[in-house]
């Protein structure tokens, strides 16, 4: 069966000293944690800390963005090798900031999930549609065409590896969260999609999370519907306390 996967996204925020105080506060809440996986998703520059932090502890780390090629003349950016080496797991692809602000296509977060792949780092791949899409009734169009561009040439065995986050574009940062029935159908879409793409087998073992003003009072809920397996949460992760009531609401 698949499993539920709470994590955070820190974006743009925590300095390595204020990583530190954050897990330090929170691996003692969660240490009890058993059946819910925990995932924090931290930016380049705590990455290091975030590792060594959370070493022999329930609490994976991930980065937030990397490029596809392995090293060469590529300035500020960062290596799939070097999170390797840092001792990163997993690491977030795809995500609507990264779409909207800084140009990537289905194309380039493609190359992306398959160079994660291929040096064993598990993707968490973002997809969501923005207002207008919803309004304009194209949520399925735009969400199938972010997972088939995104997951080309993605073999169903490497799917094992791969976790999709749905974050509705119009529900990130707004307080103005999808209700649990309009996440679960898009949610339910997502794993027939999977099934056409990849088999049932695959599709009913594929992680599939739900991002977008989750907290701490609507976390429960969202997560007991059908085919929502945990959350990507941004703002609420910042709070050890607020995220501890998330991730338990997973377990
Ligand atoms: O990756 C996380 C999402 O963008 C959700 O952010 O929880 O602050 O709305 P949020």
């Amino acid at each position: 069966m698949r499993k539920v996967i709470v994590a955070g996204n820190w974006k743009m925020n925590k300095t390595a000293k204020e990583a530190g105080e954050f897990f330090a506060e929170f691996k003692p809440l969660v240490k009890d944690v058993k059946n819910a996986g925990i995932i924090i998703g931290a930016p380049f520059t705590a990455l290091e800390t975030a590792v060594r932090e959370t070493k022999g502890t329930n609490i994976k780390i991930a980065a937030e963005n990397m490029n596809a090629k392995e090293s060469g003349a590529y300035t500020g950016e960062v290596s799939p090798l070097m999170l390797k080496d840092l001792g990163v797991e997993y690491v977030i692809l795809g995500h609507s900031e990264r779409r909207e602000y800084y140009g990537e296509t289905n194309e380039i977060i493609n190359e992306k999930v398959k160079s994660a792949l291929a040096h064993d780092l598990k993707p968490i791949l973002c997809i969501g549609e923005k207002l207008e899409e919803r309004e304009a009734n194209t949520t399925e169009d735009v969400v199938k065409s972010q997972i088939i561009g995104g997951l080309k040439d993605v073999t169903a065995d490497q799917m094992a590896n791969v976790i999709l986050a749905y974050e509705p574009v119009w529900a990130i940062g707004t307080g103005k969260t999808a209700t649990p029935a309009q996440a679960q159908e898009v949610h339910a879409f997502i794993r027939s999609l999977l099934t056409d793409l990849f088999g049932a087998q695959v599709a009913e073992n594929v992680t599939v999370q739900y991002g977008g003003s989750m907290n701490d009072g609507n976390a429960a809920e969202l997560i007991a519907q059908k085919d929502i397996d945990g959350g990507l949460v941004g703002g609420a992760s910042l709070v050890p306390a607020k995220f501890t009531v998330i991730v338990k609401a997973g377990d």
